[in-house]
């Protein structure tokens, strides 16, 4: 059974069809690369899978239960975690406060205490290898450095499903590859099933193990990177996009 079954849904922003009749399943443990052009709706589908925003039309079930029309809180403790493409961290918080909050409204179990949340924290910043900078201000991370916060925030509310938005764009290699293998790690030691949006297409093809393509809200190709690269679809819809250059 899949963890996550998406069937039929429409979103609507006015008289613009943002997402039209996507169905979707996701397996447990399955690493899920979003790509397509700029506009596509991939931001969107991901707010919709976490109740950032409310499908126009159709049903969302994680783990068998409709979560269709939970609020995000609600969806957050039922364990699924979300990296937004432009994040926002509490900049006046250190690093280790900043995952806490994560534990803090993230945990299935009610609100845990306060040194519970701490300890959270600093497991998931150990876990993401910034521990040495628990106490430092938010703004002397680097980009990359930003990013495994953003993740460890994310850990910190133990969730199942975890959704990444263009997590590793701005990256230099060395820093894309230390990502692909921290998502890689997330999924096999701590079973987290990934679905991530991605435009640097090296990064699609070394990490994920299927990808669906979105175009104007809709899923014009699902497979492994290799027959949905060679997809004539997808080259005419994606590929001639991206030759517009906006590629990492
Ligand atoms: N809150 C909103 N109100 C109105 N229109 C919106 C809203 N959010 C998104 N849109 C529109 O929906 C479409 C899809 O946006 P979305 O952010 O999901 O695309 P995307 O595939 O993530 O693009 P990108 O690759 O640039 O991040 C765009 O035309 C966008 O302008
Ligand atoms: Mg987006």
């Amino acid at each position: 059974m899949p963890i996550l079954d998406i069937e039929g849904i429409d979103k609507r922003f006015g008289g613009l069809k943002v997402i039209d009749d996507v169905t979707l399943g996701v397996d447990d443990g399955e690493i899920l690369a979003v790509v397509g052009p700029n506009g596509a709706g991939k931001s969107t589908l991901l707010k919709l899978i976490v109740g950032l925003e409310e499908p126009t039309a159709g049903t969302i079930r994680f783990g068998g239960r409709d979560i269709t029309p939970l609020p995000a809180h609600r969806i957050r403790q039922l364990g699924i975690a979300m990296v937004e493409q432009t994040p926002r961290p509490f900049p006046t918080m250190t690093v280790l406060e900043n995952v806490a909050v994560g534990a803090l409204f993230g945990s299935p179990n009610g609100m845990p205490t306060e040194g519970a949340a701490l300890a959270t924290g600093e497991e998931m910043l150990t876990f993401v290898g910034l521990e040495d900078r628990k106490d430092d201000h938010i703004d002397s991370l680097n980009l990359h450095e930003q990013r495994f916060l953003e993740l460890a925030r994310a850990l910190a509310g133990r969730p199942r499903l975890l959704l990444l938005d263009e997590v590793m764009a701005g990256l230099n290699d060395a820093e894309l590859q230390a990502s692909i293998r921290m998502v890689r790690t997330i999924r096999d030691e701590l079973g987290v099933t990934v679905i991530w949006i991605e435009h640097v297409m090296a990064a699609v093809v070394e990490l994920a193990e299927r990808v669906v393509v979105l175009d104007f809200g809709r899923i014009i190709a699902d497979g492994t990177p290799e027959t949905v690269m060679r997809d004539p679809r997808v080259v005419e819809a994606y590929l001639g996009a991206m030759a517009g250059g906006t590629d990492a």
